[in-house]
């Protein structure tokens, strides 16, 4: 598709890709002209009548989609028949996937499921109370919990590349959890909370780009003395939230913010340091107090800080101050794979970044991130 020089403006849905290839096919005539490839997305939430256009694809074909309804009963019975007698390591992170899969597994096997939460130092708070306490109240099982703060920010703090950083990562949670594997008898599997959204991003089919390696999918070493078992990985947040329902979980665990496995660590951009993660800790608490207190908590998505390794120039005081900028990044999704960023009040803006200048030491500024996906992803690594 070529249009000369001029770029139309696409609807919702389409996505001009000026790839190396159309470049050159556009220079084998005489004039040399721009060209652009265009793709379209009609599977995503923010594409006009998208779903009416997938309907009238599957009416084409004579499928009906309400035959496809999640049928929780088959995915119970698929781990039995897959996991047979052997024990299966779960990967807790706290958050909702890890719960809605650890749900499905208990389920399917009952005593032979070992829950572990990694204790990186790098999740938020309240990852740690929901896996020691809400949890074995679920299942009458008590979580490991392995306190590794030290190893993970020795193994990190030189790691500038985000890719470099996520597999690091990847490889250090499964690392740690095939020792947990040698101290047991009989295990043959780690449950992740994979979903789909995590694995097309990863690369993981032949169709899709690397966007980012999910330290689940992409971040995982090549070599595993564990098979893995991923009960939700077809499924998309809403339909996890769903699986998550109909298992009867609370909603103060389905409907917390996802919070990615490499936590702080992909907020952190240049060096990671111990001083730095406290200071992204206590920017990021900032930002949750002053949205939940503004009752926007349930309208939003995902919403957090990051250390943006930049610094700007600053009055404190009667004297210039040369700090680092604290970017905050809130969207609105259904499904993750696109979203829009969060139309948080002015006042609400303006608090969060009084408050983050006034209390996190050595920041000079913060900057709001109003950048849709596409084309930036969430995190900013
Ligand atoms: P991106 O940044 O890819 O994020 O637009 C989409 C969603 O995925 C989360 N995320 C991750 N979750 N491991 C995870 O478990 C990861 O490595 C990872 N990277 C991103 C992100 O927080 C957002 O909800």
């Amino acid at each position: 598709m070529s249009h000369g020089d001029e770029v139309i403006k696409l609807p919702r849905g389409f996505r001009y890709i000026a790839s190396s290839e159309n470049i050159k096919a556009a220079s084998i005539g005489d004039e040399k002209r721009n060209i652009y490839g265009v793709q379209f997305h009609p599977e995503v939430q923010h594409t006009n009548y998208g779903m009416e256009i997938l309907k009238n694809f599957l009416n084409i074909c004579q499928e009906n989609p309400e035959s496809r309804e999640i049928n929780i009963k088959d995915i119970i019975d698929d781990i039995k028949v897959k996991v047979g007698n052997k024990k299966v390591i779960m990967a807790l992170s706290g958050g909702t996937d890890s719960f809605v899969a650890a749900t499905l597994i208990a389920k399917a096997i009952g005593k032979n499921l070992i829950p572990v939460y990694v204790n990186s130092g790098l999740m938020r708070d309240n990852a740690l109370k929901n896996v020691t306490q809400i949890f074995p109240k679920l299942f009458a099982i008590k979580p490991k919990v392995l306190k590794v703060k030290n190893i993970f920010l020795n193994k990190i703090k030189n790691i500038i590349d985000p890719e470099k950083k996520r597999k690091t990562i990847g490889l250090l949670y499964v690392r740690l959890f095939e020792k947990v594997a040698q101290k047991q008898k009989n295990v043959g599997f780690l449950g992740q909370g994979t979903t789909y959204a995590d694995f097309i991003h990863s690369k993981s089919t032949k169709h899709a780009a690397l966007i980012k390696s999910h330290h689940n999918v992409g971040g995982l070493p090549k070599k595993m003395k564990l098979k893995l078992i991923e009960p939700i990985r077809y499924f998309y947040t809403d339909q996890v939230r769903y699986i998550g329902k109909k298992l009867g979980l609370p909603e103060e665990i389905l409907y917390q913010q996802p919070f990615p496995g490499p936590g702080f660590a992909v907020r952190i951009l240049g060096k990671i340091t111990d001083n730095r993660l406290r200071k992204l800790k206590q920017a990021d608490r900032i930002v949750m107090d002053e949205i939940e207190k503004a009752g926007l908590k349930n309208q939003i998505f995902q919403y957090f800080a990051i250390l943006t390794n930049t610094k700007s120039t600053a009055i404190k005081g009667d004297g210039r101050f040369y700090g680092e900028v604290v970017a905050i990044r809130a969207y609105t999704t259904k499904d993750r794979m696109t979203a829009d960023w969060a139309k948080i009040p002015f006042e609400v803006l303006q608090k969060i970044s009084t408050r983050i200048v006034n209390e996190v030491p050595e920041v000079s500024r913060v900057v709001y991130d109003i950048t849709t996906k596409p084309p930036a992803t969430m995190e900013w690594e």
